[in-house]
């Protein structure tokens, strides 16, 4: 059975973790899906994973449309989410209705991510829900605002924990249907879990979020670099080097095609 934002809040009451990851092509979402992962997020790090911008800025809606499109034909059973890139929902909560409409529209996804929090995002949460169009919210450490914050971990002093935790609060209010932690302390993401109805979903946020996510080129290797909380299954990197570097050989020495 496809599963849906119902089904994950769901999980969350039954304490079974969420198994997140992103996707950006077709093989891989295909991949994914039949791996048994519960949420595929077609995530705007594949600006720099597969289009090799230096940051997720640059990304336009038409680049993550078209990327989202290949990802729902390879995926039949996860809830298959997109992120709303840099500038295509922070002008007002009309621009974000747009995007997120369009998203829906033309890629058959079932619901956007978009990061922020209180008090930016909260108006613009509320209104794209009431459009009938389920989002995630994503606090903490937000790449989209790397020239205000870096990548450095986010909510470590008591203050900005808290302020983090209202954000969270307030999105929940506004009828996100999850919330995505990213590089915050284990104890703050813990609370932040504890105090909420709907999912967490962490990344570098510890153990106790409902659910995991990872950026899938990180788990296999494939990033040129990676953030330290990542953590890679296997190096393909290596796994496709020594590859190429085998077909390479068998060419020149006239051994590929085999006689
Ligand atoms: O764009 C992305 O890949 C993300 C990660 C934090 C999962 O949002």
């Amino acid at each position: 059975m496809a599963v849906t934002t119902g089904q994950l809040i769901q999980w969350k009451q039954q304490k079974r973790p969420i198994v997140a990851l992103t996707a950006w092509d077709y093989a891989i979402a295909q991949l994914l899906d039949t791996a048994g992962v519960d949420l595929i997020l077609v995530g705007d790090s594949l600006a720099m994973v597969a289009l090799g911008y230096e940051t997720t800025l640059p990304i336009s809606l038409d680049e993550v449309v078209h990327h989202a499109k290949a990802v729902r034909r390879g995926v039949k059973r996860a809830l298959l989410l997109v992120d709303l890139p840099f500038l295509s929902y922070q002008e007002s909560p009309q621009q974000a209705i747009h995007s997120a409409g369009r998203v829906l529209k033309e890629t058959g996804a079932q619901a956007v991510k978009l990061e922020g929090g209180y008090p930016a995002m909260v108006e613009t949460v509320n209104r794209v829900t009431l459009a009938g169009i389920p989002v995630m919210g994503h606090v903490g450490l937000t790449p989209q605002s790397v020239h205000q914050l870096g990548y450095r971990q986010q909510g470590k002093t008591e203050e900005a924990g808290e302020k983090i935790l209202q954000e969270a609060i307030a999105l929940e209010q506004a009828g996100a249907f999850a919330l995505l932690l990213e590089h915050i302390p284990d104890t703050l993401a813990s609370r932040i879990t504890e105090k909420l109805t709907i999912p967490t979903i962490g990344i570098g946020a510890g153990l106790h979020c409902d659910g995991q996510v990872l950026v899938t080129a990180d788990l296999l290797g494939l990033s040129e670099k990676q953030p330290p909380f990542a953590k890679s299954y296997i190096n393909l990197r290596q796994v496709i080097s020594q590859a190429v570097q085998d077909y390479s050989v068998e060419v020149r020495e006239r051994r590929f095609p085999e006689a």
